[in-house]
C-alpha cells in the first residue's frame, strides 16, 4: 500500500475546462475507444494517412511474384509500413512477433484462381484476430459478382463480430466480372461497404472522377495499387489518389515487385504522408535504390 497522500497543495486547474478532442478520422467519431485506438494505429494521427503494405495475394494466387519468400523479401519492409495487410498464416509463420508494426488480417477466402473468385466465405474467427493483436480485418466484397450477396454477408458478419471486440473492418472492393472499372462502379461499391458498416474501404484508383468516390464514401478510403506499373506511374497514382481524398494506400505489387521494394515503400510514404510530388519521390526512389542492397540471408 502506498503511504497516505497528505499534500496540502494540489493542482486541480479549476479554471481550465477538460477538453474533448474530436477523433481525426473521417466518419469515426462515434466509435468506442478500442476501435478508435486501433484505427489510430493503422492511420497516422499526424497526417491522417496510412501506407499499408498488401502481401495477402497468396490466399488465392499462391506464391505470387515477389512474395515467394516473405521472410526474406517482405519482413525487411515491415518497419517502413504503417500496417501490414496479410493472412494469419503468414503472420504466424514468418512475421516476428516483436514487431511494433500493426497488422490488418485478410479474413475472407475460399476459392483459388482456378475457381469463381467471388465464392468466398469468412476465413477466420474474430477471436483469432484479437489473439493476434490485429488492428483490423479485411474482407473482399464482390459488388456485381456472381456471389455478391454472399460476399456482402461475409462483410456484415465480420462487422458485427468486430464491434463486439472493437476491431474495424476493411471492405475491399473486388471488381465484378461484368462491371466496368470506373468512378460510377466504385461509388456504388464503396458506398455499399460503408453503409453496411465497414469502417474503412479499399478500392482502385480511376483517373476520371476519383474525388467523387472519396467524397461520397463516409469512411476513409485507401487505394489498392493493382498490377505493377513503372515507378513514376505508381507514385503519380498514389499522389493523385491522396490529393483527391484517399486516406492513404494499401499497395502490394507496385511495392514488392519493384526493383527496390525498400526504396519504393519509402518514396510512397513521402507521397502519402508529406504530399511529395511524384517526380521528387522518383528521385528519392532512385537515390535510395542506389544506396541500398537488400540483404538475403543464407
Ligand atoms: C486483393 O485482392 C489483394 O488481396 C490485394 O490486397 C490487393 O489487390 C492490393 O494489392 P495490389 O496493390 O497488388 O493490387
Amino acid at each position: 500500500m502506498p503511504e497516505a497522500d497528505n499534500a496540502e497543495e494540489k493542482s486541480y486547474f479549476e479554471d481550465i475546462p477538460q477538453r474533448n478532442s474530436a477523433f481525426f478520422l473521417k466518419g469515426a467519431g462515434a466509435y468506442d475507444w478500442g476501435m478508435q485506438n486501433r484505427l489510430a494505429r493503422v492511420f497516422n494521427p499526424d497526417s491522417g494517412k496510412t501506407v499499408m503494405l498488401a502481401v495477402d495475394h497468396g490466399y488465392f494466387m499462391g506464391p505470387t511474384s515477389g512474395l515467394e519468400r516473405i521472410d526474406l523479401k517482405i519482413v525487411p519492409l515491415v518497419p517502413y509500413t504503417d500496417a501490414l495487410f496479410c493472412t494469419r498464416g503468414i503472420l504466424r509463420s514468418v512475421v516476428p512477433a516483436a514487431t511494433r508494426t500493426p497488422n490488418v488480417l485478410r479474413a475472407s477466402g475460399g476459392p483459388s484462381i482456378l475457381k469463381e473468385l467471388s465464392n468466398e466465405q469468412i476465413a477466420m474467427d474474430m477471436e483469432d484476430a484479437v489473439r493476434l493483436n490485429s488492428c483490423g480485418v479485411g474482407v473482399q466484397v464482390f459488388v456485381g459478382g456472381e456471389f455478391e450477396t454472399q460476399s456482402i454477408n461475409n462483410m456484415t458478419r465480420l462487422v458485427d463480430a468486430g464491434y463486439r471486440v472493437g476491431l474495424p473492418v476493411l471492405g475491399v472492393t473486388a471488381v465484378g466480372k461484368d462491371m466496368v472499372r470506373d468512378a460510377k462502379y466504385f461509388r456504388l461499391a464503396t458506398r455499399i461497404c460503408a453503409e453496411l458498416g465497414a469502417q474503412m474501404v479499399k478500392t482502385y484508383y480511376v483517373p476520371e472522377g476519383f474525388e467523387t468516390v472519396t467524397a461520397s464514401c463516409p469512411v476513409p478510403i485507401v487505394m489498392a495499387g493493382g498490377k505493377k506499373l513503372p515507378e513514376i506511374d505508381a507514385l503519380t497514382m498514389a499522389y493523385r489518389a491522396v490529393q483527391e481524398g484517399a486516406a492513404g494506400v494499401d499497395m502490394g505489387r507496385n511495392i514488392f515487385q519493384s526493383d527496390s521494394p525498400v526504396a519504393m515503400i519509402q518514396a510512397v510514404r513521402k507521397v502519402v504522408h508529406e504530399a511529395m510530388k511524384p517526380e521528387h519521390a522518383l528521385e528519392l526512389f532512385r537515390t535510395l535504390k542506389s544506396e541500398f542492397t537488400q540483404p538475403v540471408e543464407a
